[in-house]
């Protein structure tokens, strides 16, 4: 599978199953990723859903997200996890978005994750600032359970000593991505978990968030995507990113890297 290099960031389009094989052994330093969250948005999302309910005139359009059933959502992530155990550094992160919602996703993840060779350390909430539509509990938060591989340790800056683990940011509105996460949420854990030209893998990559972020701190990418139109977005949103690297700071960019793939590759 041949990837797309911008800048510093290499691009793959493709299943993750598929494409995180290809990847050498221990060459990430940190994966942080949003999975799709098994809440069907394939059948159309809350917005276009409350639209029937309402019998309103307006037609919300629906936002597909692949493998977003709930048996979908846990093959994907579950075959990621275990490439995420193999593609990590002994010592590294591993950061998985699972949403807010009703249903005790944040809980299987932590599992699957102690299941997969990683081992469960911390759970930081997103607070979106505003709570979202819907009825009594109206979700303000999405959770992202914080992994290092089992038997290693957690890859921490030494610059930064610490962060809440509530992360507050607005959420976007979602110009590129109908799940976008806002940029202060991956730079503030990026920024924890790494030093400048470590390498950050995002295998759901979405519009590229994860690597907007990682750019702007002058991180390595690597970003896979199944959606051709999402891969896309991606690969404008890191053109444009890389085009203003002279406001990033990318110190070690000119220092040998290692190869990301195995041998023969
Ligand atoms: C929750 S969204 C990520 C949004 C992203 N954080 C952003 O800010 O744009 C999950 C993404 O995973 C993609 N996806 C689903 N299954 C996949 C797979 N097996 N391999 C790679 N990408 C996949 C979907 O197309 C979707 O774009």
């Amino acid at each position: 599978m041949t990837p797309l290099q911008i800048g510093n960031a290499t691009l793959f389009l493709g299943d993750c199953r598929a494409v995180m094989p290809e990847l050498a052994a221990e060459s990430i330093d940190m994966v942080w990723t949003d999975p799709p969250y098994g809440h069907n948005n394939a059948d159309g999302d809350l917005l276009s859903r409350m639209d029937v309910v309402l019998r309103s005139a307006r037609k919300t359009r629906a936002t597909p997200i692949a493998n977003d059933s709930p048996d979908s959502m846990r093959e994907v992530v579950d075959g990621m996890l275990t490439q995420a155990a193999r593609v990590l550094r002994a010592d590294c992160c591993c950061c998985c978005c699972c949403g807010g919602g009703p249903r005790p996703t944040f809980a299987w993840l932590a599992l699957r994750m102690d299941e997969k060779g990683l081992s469960f350390f911390h759970s930081v909430i997103w607070d979106k600032r505003n709570p979202g539509i819907g009825w009594r509990y109206r979700r303000q938060h999405e959770m992202v359970m914080v992994a290092h591989r089992a038997g290693g340790r957690l890859m921490w800056n030494e610059e930064v000593e610490a962060i809440p683990n509530v992360i507050s940011a607005t959420k976007p509105r979602d110009l590129y991505h109908p799940n976008e996460k806002p940029l202060r949420l991956m730079e503030q854990m990026i920024r924890a978990h790494t030093v400048p030209g470590q390498v950050v893998l995002d295998p759901f990559m979405g519009s590229g968030s994860t690597g907007v972020a990682a750019a702007k701190l002058g991180r390595r990418f690597v970003g896979i995507e199944l959606d051709p139109v999402h891969f896309d977005t991606a690969v404008e949103r890191m053109v444009n990113a890389h085009r203003q690297g002279a406001l990033f700071d990318e110190p070690r960019m000119g220092a040998e890297q290692p190869s990301l793939f195995g041998e023969g590759e």
